[in-house]
Parts: structure tokens; C-alpha cells; sequence
């Protein structure tokens, strides 16, 4: 009896307070490629946390206004703009409208990102440069976006994706682990400038995660990958946004130009 009623109030708190433990209550967050994915993952995750939340995409228009649409209906207010995260022009645009729409910007999340492996015996010029375009310079184009509207606030979270391989190397992934290192030596020197104003900057280096980038894979390779990792499974969206919720909320508010890999262990 006695340990029967112990299980049922262990049981019902965590439920309990996972329903009311709302991390980013009011805040804004711009989160980058949220049509799907890992970006969608935190999208979805950041408007549980009471976020209200502004994403963009590139060109999957209808999976983003109905998420943008099911998310509305939740209390939250979401909102998504079709910005290439490439174009400096175009980033300055979406911050602008998106600090008249929403009235502050407190989390920037830069999650959009490609891949165009090959050889670097057969990598193309071309390839090289869009993957350096759409994954570290676009970081580059938000941050400066962001930066006066933060730097006014004297306050915001700022959170790049870069990856295990932009940590470790990957070969036939020349491009991409460049566009991943960039991104965390880009962070921490925005960690460096930006630290007095209490502007946070912080890299998530996911490992494995299943998503529509990894299932280019055949069955066989991802179960490879799955059996290599620690955790004996690939990550999901959820544990990545899982670690955005920790950056962007207050309770990791001693916490800056740090890179923390969400892997299932792989690096260790
Ligand atoms: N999956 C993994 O195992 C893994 C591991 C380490 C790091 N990452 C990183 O995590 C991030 C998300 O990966 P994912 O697996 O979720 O990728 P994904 O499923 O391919 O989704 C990519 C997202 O980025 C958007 N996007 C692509 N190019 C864009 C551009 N030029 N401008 C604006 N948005 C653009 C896409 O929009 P559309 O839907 O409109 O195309 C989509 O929303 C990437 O930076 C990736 O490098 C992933």
C-alpha cells in the first residue's frame, strides 16, 4: 500500500509540473528553417515553453503557415516568413518586420542549414560556397540583424547549430564541417563582444539526429550510426530543442560562447 501510494505521487508531479514549467513565457524567438525538422522541433517545443515564435523557411510555404496556424491556436502567437537565411539583405528585412510584428526579439536560434557532400577531389566550387552561404554566413546575417534590437534590450539568447562534424571532421563533408567550425569560433567571439550587454551566445552541436537531412541515407548506413552511439539510437528533434529550451530560458543565464554536444555521446 505504502509503496503504492509512493509511485502515484512520484508519477503525478513530473506530469504536473511539465505542464507548468513554462520556460519562455512572453519571450520572442526568431528560429531559422522551422518548416521542419530540427527546426520545427524547436519551434514547436520553444511555443509549449510559452514562446512566441517567428520562423522562417525557404520554400516549404505550406508546412510552415500550418504549423504557424496550429501553434496559433495554442495561445501562443506564431508567425512564419519565407527568408533566405543566405541573403544579408533579406535577414535585415525579417528582423526589422519581425521586431514591428511581435515588438522584441529575445531568442535568436540560427538553425538552417544544407548539405552538398562530396569528395574534395570532386567538390565543385559552387558547392562549396552555397554550403558556406546558407550555414555560416546566414549566421552571421542574423546575429548582425538582431544584434541593435538585443543590444537595446541589454538582453537575449542567441543559439547556433553547428554539428559533431563541425567538432571532429567528417570526410566527403569538406564544405559542411567548415561551415560548422566557422560557426563556433563566430559564437564565441560574439560571446566575447557581446557578454556585458547580458547577450548570450552558445553553440549545440547535435550528433545524429533522424530527420528528412539524415534519411538521404540508406537503412543500413543509419543503422551503422545508431549502433556507433553510445545511447544505441539516433536523436530526435525533440532532444535537440530540449537543449535550445535550456540555452534561450533564464536557467542558463551563466552560460556563454559554450558549444554543448547533444550526441547520444558519440564525441565521448
Ligand atoms: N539532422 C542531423 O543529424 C544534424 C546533425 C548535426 C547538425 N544538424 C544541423 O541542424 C540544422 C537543421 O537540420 P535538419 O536535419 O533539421 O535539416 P532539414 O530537415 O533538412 O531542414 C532544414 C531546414 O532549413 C531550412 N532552410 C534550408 N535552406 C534555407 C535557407 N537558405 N534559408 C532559410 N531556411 C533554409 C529548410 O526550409 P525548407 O523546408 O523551406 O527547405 C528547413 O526548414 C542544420 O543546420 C543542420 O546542419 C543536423
Amino acid at each position: 500500500m505504502e509503496n503504492t501510494q509512493r509511485f502515484i505521487i512520484f508519477d503525478f508531479i513530473p506530469k504536473k509540473l511539465s505542464k507548468t514549467m513554462k520556460l519562455l513565457e512572453g519571450k520572442t524567438a526568431i528560429i531559422t528553417g522551422g518548416s521542419r525538422g530540427i527546426g520545427k522541433g524547436i519551434v514547436e517545443t520553444f511555443a509549449q515553453h510559452g514562446a512566441n515564435v517567428a520562423f522562417t523557411y525557404s520554400s516549404s510555404s505550406e508546412a510552415a503557415e500550418a504549423l504557424a496556424a496550429e501553434l496559433s491556436k495554442t495561445g501562443v502567437k506564431a508567425k512564419a516568413y519565407q527568408s533566405d537565411a543566405a541573403s544579408f539583405s533579406e535577414s535585415e528585412q525579417l528582423a526589422a518586420t519581425v521586431l514591428e510584428d511581435f515588438g522584441s526579439i529575445d531568442i535568436l536560434v540560427n538553425n538552417a542549414g544544407i548539405t552538398k557532400d562530396n569528395l574534395l577531389m570532386r567538390m565543385s566550387e559552387a558547392d562549396f560556397d552555397k554550403v558556406i552561404e546558407v550555414n555560416l554566413k546566414s549566421v552571421f546575417n542574423m546575429t548582425k540583424a538582431v544584434q541593435r534590437t538585443m543590444l537595446k534590450q541589454r538582453k537575449g539568447s542567441i543559439i547556433n547549430m553547428s554539428s559533431v562534424v563541425g567538432v571532429k571532421g567528417n570526410a566527403g563533408q569538406t564544405n559542411y564541417a567548415a561551415s560548422k567550425a566557422g560557426i563556433i569560433g563566430f559564437s564565441k567571439s560574439v560571446a566575447l563582444e557581446l557578454g556585458s550587454r547580458d547577450i548570450r551566445c552558445n553553440v549545440i552541436a547535435p550528433g545524429f539526429i533522424e530527420t528528412e537531412m539524415t534519411g538521404k541515407l540508406d537503412e543500413a548506413t543509419v543503422q551503422s550510426w545508431r549502433d556507433a552511439i553510445p545511447l544505441k539510437r539516433g536523436g530526435s528533434p525533440e532532444d535537440i530543442a530540449n537543449a535550445c529550451v535550456f540555452l534561450a530560458s533564464d536557467l542558463s543565464g551563466y552560460v556563454t560562447g559554450q558549444v554543448l554536444n547533444v550526441d547520444g555521446g558519440m564525441l565521448t
